[in-house]
């Protein structure tokens, strides 16, 4: 799409296009006629959105400082339900994965070796020495946020310690790893190589996503890749970096039940954490933790 260089910039600010993003714009262009894979206009985010999904994020944010104050052994998972969605509705937010494509909670709650999309239940009781991963997804006015933290029950071996710590450095990792007018592949590349360092894999099935006024925006992000390669990441994108990290083997399987849940293929220990983040013309800025 060209824009006359003196209409209004695409991005709100009022200036003139030709003084706003124009640059920016050339600059994609270039890349993609060399053959690179460029980030879509839609996926850009405007200093609306961005304010929109920091709003969304305080909530999100909120809501995780609570679940750690609370969560405890004797705790079912319901009751981690409970708390999170009656925080978000009394903070102005909609708990996003409730009827997500179905899903039934408002909440994902994943211990040990489940994987990631646990649904909360009054049967299942977190014991001492679990770790669990608690993920939460905020929309406020039509914006969303969305981040996980893992929790240490009790006393927990050292080897989940272990297997959290590192997790936690898998995602600091790859959001370090981000930098404008890099490229996607750098993620992976960068999370891959210090769960491998680590003696431990990467689940390639799941991944992060783009993220703004839908929950799942483009790209997909992978936790594994390659330096150089993957679509161009520029300022303005917001994408979610939150690699599953298993104490075993990198495959998982699907609860045929419930339709959600995923589990470590060989029963093994995972973790994971997730960050929202902004990508600025200097570097990364961190939304939702
Ligand atoms: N919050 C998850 C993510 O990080 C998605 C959960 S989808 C749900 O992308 F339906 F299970 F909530
Ligand atoms: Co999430
Ligand atoms: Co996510």
């Amino acid at each position: 799409m060209t824009i006359d260089r003196n209409a209004p910039c695409w991005c709100g600010s009022g200036k003139k296009y030709k003084k706003c993003h124009l640059d920016f714009d050339e600059k994609i262009k270039a890349y993609e006629l060399k053959g690179y894979e460029v980030p879509p206009r839609e996926i850009i985010k405007t200093p609306a959105d961005i304010e929109g999904m920091k709003k969304a994020a305080i909530v999100n944010n909120g809501v995780l400082d609570l679940v750690g104050e609370k969560i405890c052994a004797g705790m079912s998972t319901e009751e981690i339900n409970t708390l999170v969605h009656e925080y978000t509705i009394a903070h102005g937010g909609i708990p996003a994965p409730l009827n997500y494509q179905g899903y039934p909670k408002s909440v994902c709650v994943s211990i040990n070796n489940v994987v990631c999309h646990g649904i909360p239940s009054e049967e299942t009781i977190i014991q001492d020495g679990d770790i669990v991963n608690v993920d939460v997804t905020t929309i406020v006015d039509g914006y969303y946020a969305d981040a996980s933290r893992m929790f240490m029950i009790g006393q927990v071996s050292q080897e989940a310690e272990r297997l959290v710590r590192v997790a936690k450095e898998c995602m600091e990792i790859g959001i370090e790893a981000i930098k404008p007018w890099g490229f996607l592949g750098d993620i992976g590349a960068a999370v891959e190589e210090h769960a491998r360092k680590n003696g431990y894999s990467i689940v390639v099935d799941l991944g992060g996503h783009g993220i703004g006024k839908q929950f799942h925006e483009e790209p997909f992000v992978p936790h594994v890749g390659e330096r150089g390669e993957g679509m161009l990441l520029v300022p303005g994108m917001t994408l979610t970096v939150e690699p599953m990290v298993n104490e075993g083997n990198y495959e998982v399987c699907f609860d045929e039940e419930d339709g959600w849940t995923v589990y470590t293929e060989d029963d093994s220990l995972s973790a994971q954490w997730e960050k929202t983040i902004l990508i600025t013309e200097t570097g990364v800025e961190v939304i939702a933790y």
